[in-house]
């Protein structure tokens, strides 16, 4: 839980918020003259034309400009890229042990390793998939992604994203998202860190539909936390670091861009806590499909096809009757890739630890390894059983995953992932 910072609560509202009480204007966006001699700009994260349930942007009122700046050079990264046509996508099941954490200096965009993705900036759909280990706060320099909003997962250490827009305080199980093109900087409480970010091209998160469930469950609107206004009046030799069609540009900037005294909108970073999930599940026979678990959307331009789903699987009952309990052997036409945050993930006995990952693509098959298998077919399923202490979850897109030239190259990746299923016996006594 974070303390000492004040949110706001829902998710998409139109916020309203100021660090300095009057400088919101009253009845109109942009006077003549901003109160405390502000600039008024635009944020806007939908075209303007957007339908209005869908229409996002935000009003900052700042000390300067955001174009107040140098011109931006290119930025060279050695692993945080959106390069995913660098290695024949795979329809092998893999599985990555996590990253280890760095030894020299490294900020967030420095540990910033990409491991899949597929679509792009460009094209406007699809994700780029990326971990990342750190062990200092970005000093100096903020960053902004155009290609993508950022979901971001914590999965050891705490983040404190300073933000235009505010600040906001993750800790592992919970999730941050920034919006693209919104400047923010990393700082880590706790010096090490490492999670996973989820880079999204296509249409902005947003809560799922909820059909016949009703009007409450799964993540609800209230738990999502935007920040209050904060900002920085801060001049020196600072870098502005920008995502743009795939790649790194640096530009000088002689103060912190940080410096939105007070804003209202839509548009904004969002936290919301893991745990604070309303599961949902099968009270008689068989599994839901793990729909049930989505606690955001991307949707497509097709009904029902989403871009990206961002589910998770926390600690639950178990209670269906004359059914096998972890998730059954499947192949999907989505693709899935999973991670795991904290405990042990019901569907394998070991081998996915957190931090770790794993890519699934479409139509390959898997599901509970043999030792798996074997103890739930014979469990008592008289009795319900609880699945505790734990976080798993899924960024699952109608596209096919691709893993990059390095993930596949990366010493991480298990090489005998393929033999937990090799223990399957044959069991069939016609
Ligand atoms: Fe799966």
């Amino acid at each position: 839980m974070s303390v000492g910072i004040d949110y706001q609560s829902g998710f998409a509202n139109e916020f309203a918020t100021e660090a300095i009480a009057g400088v919101l204007p009253v009845g109109q966006n942009s006077p003549q003259r901003v109160a405390h001699g502000l600039y008024a700009e635009q944020l806007s994260g939908t075209a303007f034309t957007a339908p209005r349930h869908a229409n996002r942007r935000s009003w900052l009122y700042r000390i300067r400009p955001a174009a107040v700046h140098q011109p931006f050079a290119p930025l060279a990264h050695a692993t945080f890229h959106n390069r995913f046509d660098e290695a024949p996508a795979t329809p092998n099941q893999l599985r990555w042990d996590p990253l280890p954490m760095p030894t020299a200096p490294t900020d967030f965009v420095d540990g910033l390793v990409t491991i899949a993705g597929n679509g792009g900036a460009a094209e406007q759909a699809g994700v780029g998939i990326h971990v990342y280990a750190a062990n200092r706060s970005m000093a100096g320099r903020f960053f902004y992604d155009a290609d993508g909003e950022l979901l971001i997962v914590p999965q050891q250490g705490r983040l404190r994203l300073a933000t235009e827009l505010g600040v906001l305080e993750i800790e592992p199980q919970e999730i941050a998202v920034i919006p693209r093109g919104v400047r923010f900087r990393v700082e880590l409480p706790d010096g090490a860190a490492r999670g996973y970010v989820c880079e999204n091209f296509g249409a902005q998160l947003r809560l799922p539909e909820l059909g016949p469930i009703g009007s409450n469950c799964l993540a609800n609107a209230r738990d999502f936390l935007t920040p209050l206004a904060a900002y920085e009046d801060v001049e020196g030799a600072f870098e502005l670091v920008a995502k743009f069609q795939g790649a790194l540009w640096l530009a000088r900037i002689g103060h912190s861009p940080l410096d939105v005294v007070a804003w209202h909108g839509n548009y904004a970073p969002y936290k919301y806590d893991l745990r604070r999930f309303n599961t949902i599940g099968s009270i008689s026979v068989d599994h839901p499909d793990p729909s049930i678990f989505t606690v955001l959307t991307s949707t497509s331009d097709t009904p029902g096809t989403a871009n990206m789903d961002f589910a998770i699987f926390p600690p639950r009952w178990l209670v269906a009757q004359h059914t096998f309990r972890p998730p059954w052997f499947h192949r999907n036409v989505a693709s899935e890739f999973m991670g795991l945050i904290a405990g042990v993930y019901d569907a394998k006995a070991e081998g996915f630890v957190p931090g770790g990952a794993s890519l699934h693509n479409c139509m390959s098959g898997h599901g509970p390894d043999a030792a798996t298998f074997e103890k739930a077919s014979n469990a008592d399923i008289s009795k319900p059983d609880v699945i505790g202490g734990t976080m798993a979850f899924m960024f699952e897109t109608r596209k096919v995953i691709r893993p990059t030239r390095q993930a596949l190259d990366s010493p991480q990746l298990q090489q005998d992932y393929y033999k937990c299923w090799q223990g399957i016996a044959k069991h069939f006594a016609p």
